[in-house]
Order: structure tokens, then C-alpha cells, then sequence
């Protein structure tokens, strides 16, 4: 069909863009799933720190095989990752090297736009695809612990550096009066629910030197590597973590700031959760809620943190979700007035939307 023809076609213009965008899409799975390879063999960091290399010397320095490490290196520099030096050289001495910028986005995980673990999120959310199939079919759910290692350790890689350098620093601060309390003696309880592998806690207890922190989670390969995480900083006398479900009735305690980062739309029974933070802030204290800055309602064609959120809710979110019955199968997309009726739910008087700006998260402030 020439060109002209297309245009006067919408469904055909229509056709074309939507192949155009598959194909495009197909190429930007390979470029997230290479970037997973390169992650977790350690080629982003051999090029940061030694680059440029041949694919003879990325091989010896990360004890892979030289054909894979060039395979590798060349889809790279074709997907605009990595850059080569020299492209008329013969392969075996063609040097790659990660540009000025790159090195930040697949090779620092203390910048904010630290973003390599996202490859590793994503593959582990596409890790149980037999499972989540049959969950469509059944109604039934997924369990997270079906989702393997991958989920875990990228779902903690990609908020470690927001949460060591801005969970505290802006975001808890955004509370009115919490930094003082937190700085203040007697040294203040906080509890984090769903506290996967520990870096919240991390992140206030290094930013509020007095505070001591108690993580829950229901997983316990997270609880593990959250108590290692704690060792590994030099915390573990201030941070104390426990496999616990956020409902469970339990759970005991007075804080004096109860916190749930990026989970109550995780959780089967929200609304049980949220009564249960509730139960454990002291009288006046705050509760602090973190999840995804969606939009307000449903909107078709929103793009960007719209569609991410949504494509990880039909792969995980949602199923992870429904794996416990009764459920509220919340999913990924949990609107505000979805969250405040939550809140409203478990007895809050108060849900406030903390004036914090934020790519990727919405800040409720619950109180009463
Ligand atoms: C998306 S991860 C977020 C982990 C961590 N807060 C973070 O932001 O990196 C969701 C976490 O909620 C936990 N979770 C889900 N349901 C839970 C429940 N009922 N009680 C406690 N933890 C739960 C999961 O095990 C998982 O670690």
C-alpha cells in the first residue's frame, strides 16, 4: 500500500503505527534483557572502571567467554549502550567503552539514576509467565515467592538509592515536626512494614543517628537479606527485622513513626495493614505511606509511569496480590481515592498528600 493510500486509511494508519511500535518494543525488551546480562555478569562495571576493553579483556576480567563477551559488547554498541573505539579494527581487538552519563545509569548504585536493576525487575516479573497464565484462568494468584530472586534483589536495587539519600532527607522531613522527633531523645521507634530487603530502614537509621528501626516483611528470603544488609552497614544493634504479616493483629508496639514504602498495593488486605499501622503509632504519631504516583483516574494513553505501572500489575503486582484470599486485588495502579478509602477503612481521621514532587511516588501522610 504506498503512502498516500495509508493516510486516507485510519485503519491502516493505525496498522502500520501499531506494528511500528511492536517492533520497536520487541527491540526494547533485547536492549532491557541485554542490560540484565551486562548487570549481573559485571560487564557495566568492569567498562566503568576499566574501560575501554576488548571483548577478549571484558571476558578475562569477569571470568565469562570471550565469543559471548563480544556478541555482547557488538549488540551493545549497535543498541547505542556502550560506545565503540575504533569500528573498522578487526572484532577481537575492537575496544567498547561505557560513555560519560551511561556509567551512572548502569554502573553506580548510589545515583539517583541508578537504573540497571529495572532490567532485573522486569525479568524477574516475567519469571513465573506459566503461573501468571494459569492465574488468569483460575482467578487464583501467584505467590511472591514465585518471583524469585530477581524481583527481590531488583525491587531493592531500585529504591536502595532513594531511600539511603532522599527517604529521610526530603521525604520524612516533608512531615511536619517528624525530624525532630526522630533527632530527639529519648530515641524514637519507627516500624517499616513491608520492608523488604531492609534499605528504608537503612535510610532513616543513617540520615536520624539516634532512631531504631523495626522492619517486617511476609517474605523471609527478603527478611535475610534485609538482616544482612542491616550487618553489612554496620547497623544491626539499631535495626531488627522479622518475618511478620503487616495485618497480623499480633503485632506489637508503640512508634513513634510507622512507615509502608512501594507495598500496601501489594498487600491482600490493605485495610488490615493500615489498622494495624494505625494500632502502632503512638497517640499524635505520624503514618507514612509511599506508593506509586499514578494518576488520579483511569486514563487511556496516559503513557509513562502509567503504562510501566500497569504492565507490572498484570505480570505481578495484581497476581502477587490475589495469591492470598480473600484479597482486595489491588494491583499496581492504586489511585489515591482507592488508598484514602484504605485509610478511611482502618480508621483514619486524616490522609494527606504530602507536597513532596516526585517522579515516581505519591507521599500520604495518615493521622486520627
Ligand atoms: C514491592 S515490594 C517493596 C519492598 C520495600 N518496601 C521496597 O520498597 O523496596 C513489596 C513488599 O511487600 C511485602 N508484603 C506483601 N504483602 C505483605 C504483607 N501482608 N505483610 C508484610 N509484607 C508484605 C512483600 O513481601 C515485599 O517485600
Amino acid at each position: 500500500m504506498s503512502a498516500a493510500a495509508i493516510f486516507a486509511d485510519p485503519a491502516a494508519e493505525r496498522r502500520a503505527a501499531l506494528s511500528e511500535r511492536l517492533m520497536n518494543a520487541a527491540s526494547g525488551a533485547f536492549i532491557l534483557f541485554s542490560v540484565y546480562l551486562g548487570d549481573q555478569l559485571g560487564y557495566y562495571q568492569a567498562l566503568s572502571t576499566g574501560g575501554p576493553l576488548t571483548a577478549k579483556e571484558l571476558a578475562r576480567r569477569t571470568g565469562t567467554h570471550p565469543r559471548y563477551a563480544r556478541e555482547w559488547l557488538e549488540q551493545q554498541a549497535v543498541a547505542g549502550v556502550v560506545l565503540v573505539e575504533d569500528e573498522q579494527a578487526p572484532p577481537e581487538s575492537r575496544r567498547f567503552r561505557l560513555p560519560p552519563g551511561h556509567d551512572e545509569v548502569l554502573a553506580r548504585p548510589d545515583s539517583l539514576d541508578y537504573l540497571a536493576p529495572m532490567a532485573q525487575l522486569v525479568a524477574g516479573a516475567v519469571r513465573p509467565l506459566e503461573q501468571v497464565l494459569n492465574a488468569y484462568r483460575s482467578g487464583g494468584g501467584v505467590p511472591y515467592e514465585s518471583y524469585g530472586r530477581d524481583l527481590r534483589e531488583g525491587q531493592a536495587r531500585m529504591n536502595r538509592a532513594m531511600f539511603l539519600y532522599q527517604l529521610g532527607q526530603e521525604w520524612l522531613a516533608a512531615v511536619p515536626g517528624l525530624a525532630a522527633r526522630l533527632n530527639s531523645d529519648p530515641a524514637a521507634k519507627v516500624a517499616d512494614l513491608g520492608c523488604g530487603a531492609g534499605w528504608s530502614a537503612i535510610g532513616v537509621a543513617r540520615c536520624y543517628p539516634r532512631v531504631q528501626v523495626d522492619g517486617f516483611d511476609l517474605d523471609e528470603p527478603s527478611v535475610a537479606l534485609a538482616r544482612k544488609n542491616a550487618r553489612e552497614a554496620g547497623l544491626e544493634g539499631r535495626l531488627r527485622f522479622d518475618v511478620r504479616d503487616a495485618g497480623d493483629p499480633d503485632l506489637a508496639g508503640q512508634y513513634d513513626l510507622v512507615m509502608a514504602l512501594e507495598c500496601v498495593h501489594d498487600m491482600a488486605d490493605p485495610v488490615g495493614a493500615l489498622r494495624t499501622m494505625r494500632r502502632l503509632a503512638k497517640p499524635g504519631a505520624p503514618v507514612f505511606v509511599a506508593d506509586e504516583r499514578v494518576e488520579e483516574r483511569f486514563t487511556p494513553n496516559a503513557g509513562g509511569l502509567e503504562w510501566l505501572m500497569y504492565g507490572f500489575s498484570v505480570l505481578h503486582c495484581l497476581p502477587a496480590g490475589m495469591a492470598a484470599q480473600p484479597s482486595a486485588a489491588t494491583g499496581t495502579v492504586m489511585r489515591a481515592e482507592t488508598f484514602r478509602g484504605y485509610a478511611g477503612a482502618a480508621g483514619f481521621r486524616r490522609v494527606e498528600v504530602l507536597p513532596v514532587e516526585h517522579p515516581l511516588f505519591r507521599f500520604y501522610w495518615l493521622s486520627g
